[in-house]
């Protein structure tokens, strides 16, 4: 068996369920493109039935991109058809299908008796769905993974029968997901080693490990997995995921490649693009990364007191188990200003993981203008939000806002006036408020004769200095979903508009697919269950 561990992305998918964080096709697209210079071996892409975005998202980028891309299915033909049309044009894909297979998840998700009377029964339906779905997936591809839903909490010879089930109707990697969580290193690490005994095709599959994070034990279960025979791991950029999220990349890649003395295992993965790949992460999901996250938190390589400072400049190992630069985190900052050009715009873009075309070039270089005049200094983190606030899919925007005008002062009442475009008609209002942003969101709905349900509201600074980048994400409610909007701008109250503005964007867009029956609004509920 090879030491080699497949590196399976799923920021696009399980990364993407994470609260809060939506992308949108090109966001997603431009995360693919840097997702494939940091070398993954698989791409998740997306689960391609649950929505049109997610669909388009998985074709454009399977279509697109010299990679392994893998779309989402269910147990059921519908999904696995729908996975496939997504995929059909890429060089390779491969489909991915799932099941749930615990004890609470069958008799919470199949409840019904069409699924069997018993748990007994229930169990068998599983097994035949599940064989029955990867023989089907199997007829439009060879590269089929099936995924055993909540393995963490399934009892062994169950999950045996299942994975053995899986792998006779032909899938080529076996994922056992801990989805909750729940497990220890030790016990996880254990059940992985009783598989490799216990399941008798088991050596005609690559088995894979996913594991969720909710106690913190997401990276530990992983490489617990890989050294009891696992060789494909499942995780996320900053390990962004569903509730608590899922294991991150970055740590398990430099965990195996920083301890190479004591385990053999090893990926490909080209470590120097993890940083720009973590903010870029970070800056299209809107997620922050805490400070103190290992490898790609801000003070992941910083030595504040005095003894460790003495000491990193006596000999840099004394507290430094790795170079910065392995992960790639250059310490040097290049700064740009009014008077650079485009050319060294578009190469400093593309070393942070930016990929434009001439064409794009003109407007992303209008709106670098626009920031140097404001700030004088442009250095990398503002570079990155503004193209963080660049990619937006243009036909998804049904309001556009035209113009603010804002009055406040300490006795006086704060005003808002907004003037926005609503494909061909233009809204205008003015309105007060508590304060100059609660004026504002009042101006854009009374526009716009809206009254949405805000969920939260959060504002930071992105970049340093006085004149520092402002980043608004506005989240608001509909029912049992959510849409964030983000804004950005050196001034926060224009801001806060932008990404008020934005998510009422994403909730149009929404309701349009329900209207247009594009989305399977029953269903909705039904797979957030589900994964
Ligand atoms: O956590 C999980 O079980 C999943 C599966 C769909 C692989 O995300
Ligand atoms: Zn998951």
């Amino acid at each position: 068996m090879s030491n080699r561990v497949i590196v399976f992305d799923t920021t696009l998918r399980d990364g993407e369920q994470s609260p809060g964080a939506s992308l949108n096709v090109f966001e997603k697209f431009e995360i693919a493109r840097q997702l494939v210079k940091l070398n993954v071996d698989v791409i998740e892409a997306g689960f391609p039935v649950s929505s049109p975005a997610q669909f388009e998202a998985v074709q454009r980028i399977s279509g697109e991109l010299d990679v392994v891309v893998a779309g989402l299915a269910r147990a059921k033909e519908i999904d696995v058809k729908s996975a496939y049309d997504a995929l059909h044009e890429a060089k390779k894909f491969r489909i991915h299908t799932f099941s749930s297979t615990s004890d609470i998840h069958i008799l919470g998700k199949f409840g019904d008796d069409r699924y069997g009377k018993t748990l007994k029964e229930k169990r068998k339906t599983i097994i035949k769905m599940s064989y029955d779905a990867v023989a089907y997936a199997k007829t439009f591809t060879e590269d089929v993974e099936f995924s055993a839903e909540d393995a963490g909490r399934t009892d062994l010879g169950y999950l045996s029968e299942v994975i053995e089930a899986a792998i006779e109707a032909g899938a080529t990697t076996v994922n056992i997901p801990d989805t909750t969580g729940y497990t220890f290193p030790s016990e996880f690490g254990a059940k992985i080693a009783e598989l490799k005994k216990r399941v008798k095709n088991i050596d005609k599959a690559i088995i894979s490990v996913h594991c969720h994070d909710d106690l913190g034990l997401a990276v530990a279960n992983s490489l617990s997995g890989i050294e009891n025979g696992a060789r494909q791991v499942e995780c996320t950029i900053n390990g962004i995921g569903e509730r608590a999220g899922n294991a991150s990349l970055e740590e398990i890649v430099m965990a195996l490649k920083v301890r190479k003395d004591l385990v053999k295992y090893f990926t490909k993965i080209k470590t120097e693009e993890i940083f720009n790949t973590s903010k870029m992460v970070s800056s299209f999901t809107g997620i922050i990364v805490q400070p103190n996250k290992a490898l790609v938190g801000e003070n992941a390589f910083a030595h504040e007191s005095g003894i460790h400072q003495d000491g990193m400049l006596k000999n840099r190992q004394t507290y430094e188990i790795m170079t910065p630069e392995s992960v790639g985190v250059n310490k040097t900052k290049i700064v740009l200003g009014r008077h650079s050009g485009r050319h060294g715009l578009k190469s400093r873009l593309k070393e942070l993981g930016y990929s434009i075309s001439e064409k794009e070039l003109h407007q992303v270089y209008d709106k670098f203008v626009a920031l140097a005049d404001k700030k004088k200094e442009v250095f990398d983190d503002d570079l990155r939000i503004m193209m963080g606030d660049q990619v937006v899919d243009k036909k998804d925007e049904f309001f556009e806002l035209e113009y603010l005008h804002v009055s406040m002062g300490t006795n006086s009442i704060p005003t808002a006036t907004v003037r926005i475009k609503s494909k061909e008609i233009v809204l205008q209002e003015s309105a007060t408020g508590d304060g100059a942003v609660d004026a504002c969101f009042n101006a854009i709905e009374r526009a716009l004769d809206l009254k949405p349900q805000l969920e939260s509201y959060n504002v930071r600074s992105v970049t340093s200095g006085r004149q520092a980048m402002g980043e608004v994400i506005v989240r608001l409610r509909e029912k049992e979903h959510s849409f964030t909007g983000r804004g950005i701008s050196t001034d926060v109250i224009e801001a806060s508009a932008k990404a008020y503005i934005q998510a009422l964007n994403q909730q149009q867009v929404y309701l349009r697919m329900i209207k247009e029956e594009k989305l399977l609004d029953h269903s909705l509920s039904d797979l957030s269950q589900a994964v």
